[in-house]
């Protein structure tokens, strides 16, 4: 346990000693003010009500009984509050140790746990564009806390590689197909395809059935069939990966629902549905699953004989829950979808799996264009590659002006344009809908992932200067208050990555870090560290040492590279 929450934990403690209450984690909160101290706790209004006395009394009497507990330098009443003071000094000296470390805000609670995150997931036979990069970088944070964490995360690309599009796709190729285009440029030409195929299909409605035909081809197994769509869904992961490596994103499995559709285990869980009662048949060929009495629209498990979205989504649950019996399985996918996870969810629970509740929509708001909704069928979208180029080169430009001497600037302007777009997406309550402005999503200026990044460059130009020999054992004697204050920005690191990490809010860490770097400037704007006496240049070395570490965990676990030049 790190040092703040070590020091909470005596303070709740020896509060429920002197007073004989459990503390309810409300009643431990942090004053309103530096001057009120450090922890403050309001038991006195529930204990008063207990013994009839006012609260403020009451707040005295638990302070006369109370032990003080280590490293709490001072106790006192405000009122009906009891307030704790830390001992910054003491207390300090373990919180620069420990943050100077490369494991400092990890932990081992997710030992031999399973967290299944399913992320990106884009349809194939379509270009990734800016929408898709929202659930891809989320997604991507999100797997990185619950690691630092210490569980065992499975990255799932649960991609639509299935359904009646593909019959369109398939048809238009043997229409107007030619295999020199599609190789060339494999996306783009696809999606010409598609789109030409919805505008013939307006003309004549007998498209409408032959897309149909092949796609039942494609499920009765058909070999012309399955080998052109298994050359489409190749040629489009090999392209979504060539962004995925620009963004630094991984997966464990590609799994998606193709291979739901295909398999036994779809078909055996509608079987299930039905024998327990949860799904009725409508018709011949149509099964659904009521749910008006729950509050929520009906879901349709089978239409003329097909498993649907849905039912390949219950088959992917209840194997992940198989394979993993996951502390989580989560959906990082927009809130447009909200509808169909609460079926899946309802739907589970209906059937009697006690894991629905851990089965969580991880959702996120739209990313629309300032002219409208992104829409791929009617061409209206900005492609994520060209978004990713253009915030490269802005960096590029950049540093070519203010550095051009810099060496490994490639990798630098890389690390910068994408970790600007990245921050942008990021800093943002996830629920929040983005308008997608380009100059604001690739700005290097004021609260952004550059000017982070440069605080690390600081940092690390700082610790360079004084020979890279920050001491460890410190002297804390004296603490100006801007070394307080950033100490105490140190030390609850650990505590906003446990936070973020469980309500899958990357936004508490880049928050964090914002605020951590106003702290470090506040700082090293009001105080000598390489000019200072030997006792403080010692410390305040350390402290610069520890804002660098943080820093550099702290985007890493956003998905953004620290360098330590720009
Ligand atoms: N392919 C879907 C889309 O682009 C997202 C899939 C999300 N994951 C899932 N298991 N349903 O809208």
């Amino acid at each position: 346990m790190y040092v703040l929450e070590k020091i909470r934990e005596d303070v709740k403690e020896s509060v429920e000693k002197a007073c004989g209450l459990d503390l309810k984690p409300s009643m431990l909160s942090e004053p309103p003010s530096p001057e009120l101290g450090d922890i403050s706790t309001s038991v006195a209004f529930a204990l008063a009500k207990q013994e009839k006395k006012s609260p403020a009394e009451t707040a005295r009497d638990i302070l006369e009984k109370l032990e003080s507990p280590p490293l709490i330098r001072k106790t006192s009443t405000a009122g009906p509050y009891i307030n704790f003071y830390i001992d910054w000094e003491k207390a300090g000296k373990k919180v620069l140790e420990e943050a100077r470390t490369p494991e400092y805000a990890s932990s081992d609670e997710g030992k031999g746990k399973w967290i299944v995150i399913d992320y990106s997931s884009p349809n194939v036979a379509k270009p990734m564009h800016i929408g898709h990069m929202r659930s891809t970088i989320i997604g991507d944070s999100i797997h990185r806390l619950y690691k630092r964490l210490g569980y065992s995360v499975h990255r799932v690309n649960h991609i639509g590689d299935w359904g009646v599009p593909f019959g369109k796709l398939i048809a238009a190729y043997k229409k107007w197909g030619d295999e020199r285009e599609l190789e060339k440029d494999p996306i783009h030409y696809l999606v010409g395809l598609y789109v030409r195929y919805n505008q013939a299909e307006e003309q004549d409605p007998s498209l409408k059935q032959e897309a149909i035909e092949w796609f039942r081809r494609l499920e009765s197994g058909d070999p012309e069939a399955k080998k052109l769509w298994e050359r489409f869904k190749a040629l489009s992961i090999r392209k979504f990966e060539e962004i995925y490596r620009e963004l630094g994103v991984e997966f464990d499995s590609y799994k998606g629902e193709a291979y739901y559709a295909l398999n036994e285990l779809t078909n055996r869980i509608v079987e299930e549905a039905l024998e327990k009662g949860v799904a009725v048949e409508e018709d011949p060929g149509t099964i659904i699953v009521p749910l008006e009495e729950h509050g929520l629209v009906n879901a349709r498990l089978v239409e003329n004989g097909r498993t649907l979205y849905i039912t390949r989504d219950l088959a992917a649950a209840k194997e992940r829950w198989e394979e993993f019996k996951f502390q989580k399985n989560l959906y990082v996918v927009a809130v447009e979808q909200e509808t169909h996870f609460n079926q899946l969810r309802k739907i589970l629970e209906l059937m009697g799996y006690e894991w629905w509740k851990d089965c969580v929509h991880v959702k996120f708001g739209m990313m629309s264009l300032p002219e409208g909704r992104i829409s791929t069928r009617k061409g209206k979208y900005v492609e994520l590659k060209q978004v990713l180029d253009l915030a490269v080169e802005k960096a590029r430009e950049i540093i070519e002006e203010k550095n051009p001497s810099l060496e490994n600037k490639e990798e630098t302007a890389k690390a910068v344009g994408i970790g600007a777009l990245k921050f942008a997406d990021l800093s943002q309550n996830r629920i929040k809908n983005i308008v997608f402005d380009p100059d604001k999503m690739i700005s290097f200026e004021g609260d952004t992932g550059p000017y982070l990044q440069y605080a690390h460059v600081r940092c690390c130009g700082i610790l360079e200067k004084a020979g890279n020999s920050a001491e460890t054992d410190v002297d804390m004697s004296g603490l100006e208050p801007a070394e307080t204050e950033l100490v105490k920005k140190l030390a609850e690191f650990p505590e906003i990555v446990k936070d973020a990490a469980h309500k899958q809010e990357p936004h508490r860490v880049a928050q964090y870090l914002l605020e951590l770097s106003h702290q470090f400037s506040a700082f090293y704007e009001s105080l000598p560290v390489l000019k200072a006496g030997e006792t403080e240049k010692g410390r305040r070395l350390a402290m610069v040492d520890a804002t660098r570490n943080v820093l550099k965990i702290g985007l890493e676990l956003l998905g953004i590279h620290a360098p330590s030049r720009m």
